[in-house]
């Protein structure tokens, strides 16, 4: 412990030197544009490292044009994810053709990848800094090389047993937040690029995790989302070893938090114990995001998922009858390596039986290095963009239905946005169902009292009641 902390004052100690740097050359504040691509666990450390820029004195823009630092926080998940970076890297360096003293710097899971760390460093000589996922915490000290230097550094590090506690972080929401319970992934499902780019699973200390959250909701946080991807085996690799399930347990109990919400589980590590800490805990939300991949148990098989569509289905049911009004949700591939038909019907029935309020779809996506990649018959597009149609077509009727189940109740929204159109709320319901309703911007926040009078399929359209005395 006393070594992360160290560690988080060296950098506290790094980002003032940046400040004063900063002044000397710069003589005002760097604009700064900062922009996350991927999951919420990329978006936390997004928001982690705009709070050590901002406390450098840098200056939030909304254009790329207008800054003088522009940071990505970038994501491998899919090729796609990949693709975007290197076009806004084009676009970027039209502008710094005009303004020379402007820095890029890239981070994140892309920049894990040995490849493109390669085609950074011979295409693009214009990027000023890139680190990797490991160590994020270190963004202060190689930012003020970089000033003192104006050469460019790359600093990627394979892993990392430290977890760095206590660095500030700029929220997008003052009144709920992300928290990382652990960090990493050792499931190595055939298809995914996670494990290689995020390292071994490694869990937060439960003391650590409540204190942040003790700390969050003394500055207002109502509502946290727990972060990992995989938090059903948190807390098994500790030197005293923590269910997840104890971890809500504990979490629940402190005083002034309102909402907890946790993603992602995965449907092997899903035990009884967590269903019925659900069940127990007041504050946790009827919401359970639970991706299925495929309901093909071969196909499972082959991702290495170590579920089978019984298993799946039968957690489902066990769900469903301990937390009736639960809400759920998934991830689904389509066109993993030998996919038949057969194997797509399958599931295709898994979405009709499991009644998702929302499921995310995707195209398999090749990732250089993971076993599926190596599979032979990978599946011709044509035949994944007709599964992919069907499959979405499915999901969205199903949807539709199952998301508009309260119609006609009151239920509690935290508010969280005024729309476009001023004098419109949006809030979610604890199930996560949009609600809009005509309401004052004083609201956003709180806790208020909605009626969900039409669904409009994924959203409702509510009237804000009375709160009762
Ligand atoms: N840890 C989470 C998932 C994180 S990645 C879990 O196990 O559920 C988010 C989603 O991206 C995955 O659930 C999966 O559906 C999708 N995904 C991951 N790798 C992919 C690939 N190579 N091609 C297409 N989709 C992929
Ligand atoms: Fe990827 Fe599987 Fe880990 Fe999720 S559990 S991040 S899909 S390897
Ligand atoms: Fe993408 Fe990395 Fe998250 S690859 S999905 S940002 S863990």
């Amino acid at each position: 412990m006393d070594k992360q902390n160290q560690e988080a004052k060296l950098q506290l100690s790094y980002i003032e030197k940046c400040a004063s740097l900063i002044m000397e050359k710069y003589n005002r504040p760097l604009r700064l544009r900062i922009q996350n691509e991927g999951c919420q666990m990329n978006s936390l450390q997004t928001e982690t490292v705009a709070g050590m820029a901002l406390r450098m004195g840098c200056v939030r823009v909304e254009k790329e044009e207008d800054a003088d630092l522009v940071i990505y926080n970038t994501c491998t998940v899919r090729e796609n994810a990949n693709q975007k970076i290197y076009g806004h890297l084009g676009f970027l360096k039209s502008i710094k053709k005009k303004r020379p003293d402007m820095k890029i710097v890239l981070f994140g899971c892309m920049m894990q990848e040995a490849h493109v760390v390669e085609k950074i460093r011979s295409d693009y000589p214009f990027v000023d800094l890139v680190f990797g996922t490991h160590n994020i915490h270190k963004f202060p000290e190689l930012f003020y090389h970089v000033l003192m230097t104006d050469s460019q550094i790359i600093d990627i590090w394979q892993d990392s047993s430290e977890i760095v506690e206590g660095l500030p972080a700029d929220r997008k929401y003052s009144f709920k937040t992300g928290v990382n319970i652990m960090f990493g992934c050792n499931n190595f499902c055939s298809y995914c690029i996670v494990p290689y780019v995020r390292g071994r699973e490694k869990s937060r200390e439960p003391q650590a995790i409540i204190r942040e959250i003790e700390e969050l909701v003394q500055e207002g946080v109502t509502e946290v989302m727990l972060l990992g991807q995989n938090v059903n085996s948190y807390g098994k690799t500790l030197d005293t070893p923590v269910t997840f399930a104890d971890l809500l347990r504990q979490v629940d109990k402190i005083p002034g938090l309102r909402r907890i919400r946790f993603m992602t589980s995965h449907p092997k590590d899903l035990s009884d114990d967590l269903i019925r800490a659900m069940a127990e805990c007041k504050k946790v939300c009827h919401h359970l995001h639970l991706p299925v991949q495929s309901g093909s148990s071969r196909i499972l098989k082959q991702m290495n998922r170590r579920y089978d569509k019984d298993h799946y289905l039968t957690l489902v049911q066990k769900i469903r009858e301990a937390i009736p009004d639960i809400s759920l949700t998934t991830d689904i591939i389509v066109g993993f390596p030998g996919e038949t038909e057969e194997d797509f019907l399958e599931t295709m029935d898994v979405v009709e039986k499991s009644d998702y309020d929302t499921a995310f779809t995707f195209i398999y996506s090749k990732r250089t290095g993971t076993p599926a990649a190596k599979m032979e018959d990978q599946v011709p597009a044509d035949v994944i963009k007709d599964r992919f149609d069907r499959l979405l077509r499915l999901v969205q009727e199903k949807g539709r239905q199952n998301s508009c189940r309260f119609t006609g109740m009151v239920q509690e929204v935290l508010v969280e946005d005024e729309n476009r159109e001023p004098g419109v709320l949006t809030g979610r319901t604890e199930h996560n169902l949009l609600v809009h309703f005509k309401g004052p911007r004083e609201l956003i926040g709180q806790y208020v009292p909605v009626k969900l009078d039409s669904c409009k399929g994924f959203y409702y359209f509510g009237s804000l009641q009375q709160e009762e005395k």
